[in-house]
């Protein structure tokens, strides 16, 4: 085995509905070695999120242990988390957030404007470019097509260069050849950038791109 760049132990989560505990992911051991592409399926409401959620810092956890290049995300206070997250971490939410008052170019360039200020940066122009999308930099997002807003979105999630990307359920309602382009772009994203990456799917065909594919199920991770 490779670097192991995130390692979860006995990591457990729940949430409380009334008077009953909802234990949602019970006690996941997990490694991702770096550079490998996970692919985690399940059935609605499994659990696929919140695993995401917690593995990418997003949401806490109640017990066990996150590394995230041997670092103890629990050990970190919220600033330190968030500077952690911006600085390793990329998340493509189901639902792509793009801001709608904002061209395509501008809501790629937005996470380096956050990071280092206001201003043109190289960086997002070569990706897009790279992934064909330059034909729409100057348009909004109303004003492009659901598969090109799912692809501007995954460049903007990674233009900061992270370790690891989260992706949940990326496909969401693509059409078969959107997915495809879609399973190009984490493909060479993983490829030219060595970046690892985690997605969560409810596709069979992308549930295969993956060097290791898991079932969450009843709370626990099982290796398919
Ligand atoms: N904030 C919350 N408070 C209470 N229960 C929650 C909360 N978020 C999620 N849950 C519950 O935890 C379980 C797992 O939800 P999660 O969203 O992680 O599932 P999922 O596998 O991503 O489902 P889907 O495939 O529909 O996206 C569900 O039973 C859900 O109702
Ligand atoms: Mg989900």
């Amino acid at each position: 085995m490779g670097k192991i760049i995130l390692n979860s132990k006995n990591l457990t989560k729940s949430y409380q509905n009334g008077d009953r505990r909802l234990v949602v992911l019970n006690r996941i051991n997990l490694k991702l070695e770096a550079g490998t592409i996970t692919t985690i399926i399940g059935e609605s409401g499994s659990g696929k999120s919140t695993l995401l959620n917690v593995l990418s810092s997003l949401d806490t956890f109640d017990s066990g242990k996150l590394l995230i290049e041997n670092e103890d995300i629990k050990s970190f206070n919220e600033k330190k988390i968030s500077s952690f997250r911006n600085e390793k971490i990329g998340f493509i939410f189901q639902f792509h957030h793009l801001l709608p008052d904002f061209t395509v170019m501008d809501n790629v360039l937005m996470p380096l404007w956050i990071k280092k200020g206001f201003g043109q940066y190289e960086r997002p122009l070569d990706l897009l470019s790279d992934f064909g999308l330059l034909k729409i930099k100057d348009k909004y997002p109303d004003e492009v097509s659901g598969g090109e807003r799912q692809r501007v979105a995954i460049i903007r999630s990674i233009v900061n260069k992270p370790k690891i990307l989260f992706a949940d359920e990326p496909s969401g309602n693509l059409d078969e050849k959107n997915s495809a382009k879609l399973i190009d772009l984490f493909k060479r994203i993983n490829r030219d950038f060595n970046m690892t990456i985690m997605l969560t799917t409810h596709n069979p065909s992308i549930a295969k791109i993956g060097n290791n594919l898991y079932e969450l199920k009843s709370g626990e991770l099982i290796k398919r």
